[in-house]
């Protein structure tokens, strides 16, 4: 019995792969624009590094980690997320003595045990920046920007940007109690999640789909209607700053994230395309995580994008793999080695060349020169070896023209090179 991957990973298979390159390949060329350098994290921490950063009581920590011991007894799991791992090595490597303001960018492999569907796997991949070291609502709006223009360049214009605040340690256990005692009244409408975890987590309460819960807490009062004077100025002036770099948004009040380092500025990037998993990006501001790490006391904030969920707005179609410049057909055991020396020759050269290394019928390597889409064929036998020059055919047009071959094949790699 053959072996399956394992369920919610999935295999990215090379009729994929262009535009995840694509992907990647946009993001570090406008985050550059934007100051930002890469950095790269294992994919295993210290289990303890997400307990203390997301949150203990979060679902992700609850119930989604991939946690295991090593042969040591360490608890270790698999990142579900790339902030911490940041802000670890941030603080590890002491990064603030050189500069307080980093901004970083990574892309890689993220896991949380989800149950799996269309846009939620258990291994899924994103990609993230983070800016350490300033508070100026100044950088909220930048890194917003930034997102915005990567939705640009990539091509992807139907995604809306909803904003929140959800104020800092000053106000938010002030709207936390207000909230718990709303909550109390209404325990019987809610589901069990919600009854167990309203009093350690009042604020998921908010974002929980079941439709008992969303009715009951309808009339909830808002978070930004207790913002401390601090956190309220700062959100109008994000506000202020996005309306000046002209960019969309609203304000969605009852966005709470699923990750407990959060405070003031919220945000998510969100579709219709994608049914339940409408979030495309998401992050925010996290100004305590640092020194909750063991860090200095730096503000931070930052975002993550989900390349799964890129890849199913964008789809595959359109994205055609090159075909080979040249294929070589080869008839007879000389041609074939000498075919072979010549599309080894050319691959050195930067020609993307092929051949079929069992050289069946010539009507079979036509076929197969045919399936990979190549651009010309040169067919080989022995007269052509005999007489040395080899007719060139473009598979396009069907024209045809003789090429003289030469020991270090430079007539045909100049006939390639310049009809390229
Ligand atoms: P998050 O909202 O948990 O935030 O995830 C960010 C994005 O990752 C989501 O909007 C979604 O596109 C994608 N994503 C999350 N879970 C899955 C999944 N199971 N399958 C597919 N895609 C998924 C964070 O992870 C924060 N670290 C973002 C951040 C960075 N905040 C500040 N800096």
């Amino acid at each position: 019995m053959s072996i399956a991957g394992v369920k919610g990973m999935n295999d990215i298979l090379p009729a994929e792969t262009p535009l995840w390159q694509e992907l990647e390949a946009t993001a570090r060329r406008v985050f550059s624009f934007y100051g930002f350098r890469e950095i790269r994290t294992p994919i295993v921490e210290k289990t303890e590094l997400f307990c203390r950063s997301i949150g203990e009581t979060t679902d992700i920590v609850e119930k989604e980690m991939y946690t295991f011991e090593d042969r040591n007894g360490q608890s270790l799991t698999l990142r579900p997320e790339g902030t911490a791992p940041v802000m670890r090595s941030y603080i590890q490597h002491r990064m603030h003595a050189v500069d307080q303001v980093a901004k970083l960018f990574y892309c890689g492999p993220m896991f949380r045990y989800e149950r799996p569907q269309k846009g939620r796997y258990r291994q899924f991949h994103q990609i993230g920046a983070e800016v350490i070291g300033i508070d100026d609502p100044k950088i909220d709006a930048q890194v917003l920007a930034m997102l915005l223009h990567y939705f640009d360049s990539i091509g992807l214009l139907d995604v809306e940007l909803q904003i929140n605040s959800l104020g800092c340690p000053q106000c938010r256990p002030d709207y936390r109690d207000n909230l718990i005692r709303f909550i109390e009244q209404r325990l019987d409408q809610l589901c069990d999640d919600c009854r167990r975890r309203y009093v350690t987590n009042p604020l998921r309460v908010l974002d929980c789909k079941v439709p008992g819960c969303l009715a009951a807490t309808a009339e909830a009062s808002s978070v930004l209607d207790h913002l401390c004077s601090d956190c309220e100025e700062h959100f109008r002036q994000v506000r202020l700053h996005l309306e000046s770099l002209r960019l969309p948004f609203s304000v969605n009040p009852r966005m709470v994230r699923g990750l407990d380092y959060y405070t003031k500025t919220t945000f998510e990037l969100v579709t219709r395309h994608l049914g339940a998993q409408s979030a495309v990006a998401a992050g925010g501001r996290y100004d305590g995580l640092i020194r909750q790490l063991g860090g200095p006391d730096l503000p931070g904030i930052g975002f993550a994008m989900g390349v799964e969920r890129l890849a199913l707005l964008k789809g595959t179609d359109g994205l055609k793999p090159e075909g080979p410049e040249i294929f070589i057909a080869a008839l007879g055991e000389d041609a074939a080695r000498e075919a072979f020396r010549l599309m080894s020759l050319l691959q050195r050269n930067g020609i993307r060349a092929e051949m079929d290394y069992r050289c069946g019928s010539l009507k079979s390597q036509l076929r197969r020169a045919d399936k990979l889409q190549a651009r010309r064929v040169l067919i080989l036998g022995e007269d052509e070896l005999g007489r040395g020059s080899a007719p060139l055919r473009d598979m396009n047009d069907g024209s045809q023209r003789d090429i003289r071959l030469d020991p270090k094949g430079l007539n045909l790699l100049n006939e390639l090179k310049s009809n390229a």
